[in-house]
């Protein structure tokens, strides 16, 4: 179980996203922050391994940082006490933000690439958080699909990193369907994007969609949340 210290110390380096350098924080010690910095620079390389790799599976050289995480995870209450569907969970940059912001919230965190999945569940294991957030090492499209297979319970959060500009328009078609499908009624999707290049598939399928610029994200990016 990792010491409280340790706890805000994950949650800052994932916060930050960043390998750069944390500034001290209060009751921290100087190892405490070593290993932060050593675990936030293992992540960049983790991801940016995986970029190298499968680019357009990533669709990114770098996680997100900062200000896209806390635009992306902003609608979620912080009391919410349901499930949050995860989709390109990636190593965890929003994973773990949104955890610590939700802390009743049941997170299923659903990464294809299953190198990124392990590092995200060792990275949330070491924040000390266990069973409320499952990592799914699975194609998002698939576990939606079991999800409907197995009449789970819709979801009021589909929040998803997934690179939809670096699919056919087939399959991003059916990708947002199937979100769609997952949402409770009055659910909301939260999607980021590098480009416009989906916002109008959104906008053909969800009644009300608000596009949010974030400037300060490498790379510049969009969010899109939309509501049936
Ligand atoms: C742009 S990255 C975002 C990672 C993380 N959410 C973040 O914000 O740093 C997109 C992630 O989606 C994953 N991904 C791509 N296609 C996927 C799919 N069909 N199902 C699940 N994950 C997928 C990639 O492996 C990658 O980790």
């Amino acid at each position: 179980m990792a010491s409280p210290c340790l706890h805000i110390q994950w949650e800052e380096a994932a916060y930050t996203g960043a390998p750069w350098p944390l500034a001290a924080l209060p009751g921290s010690s100087l190892e405490h922050d070593r290993s932060a910095m050593q675990n936030a620079v293992a992540n960049y390389l983790h991801f940016m391994f995986a970029a190298l790799v499968k680019f357009r599976q990533t669709g990114a050289i770098v996680p997100s940082q900062r200000f896209l995480i806390e635009k992306m995870i902003a609608p979620v209450p912080e009391s919410y006490s349901g499930r949050i569907i995860e989709l390109g969970a990636g190593n965890g940059a929003l994973t773990l933000r949104l955890a610590a912001r939700c802390p009743e919230a049941r997170i299923l965190a659903c990464e294809i690439n299953p190198a990124l999945a392990r590092v995200n569940r060792q990275n949330l294991d070491m924040a000390g958080i266990n069973d409320r957030v499952q990592v799914i090492p699975d194609a998002a499209e698939h576990l939606l699909s079991e999800m409907g297979r197995r009449g789970m319970d819709k979801a009021d959060f589909v929040l998803s990193g997934i690179p939809l500009g670096n699919l056919t328009g087939k399959s991003t078609i059916a990708l947002i369907n199937a979100i769609r499908g997952s949402l409770a009624p009055g659910g909301m999707y939260v999607q980021f994007q590098y480009s416009l290049m989906d916002r109008k598939k959104i906008r053909t399928r969800f009644r009300n969609l608000r596009t949010v610029p974030v400037l300060l994200n490498i790379p510049p990016a969009v969010v899109y949340y939309a509501q049936q």
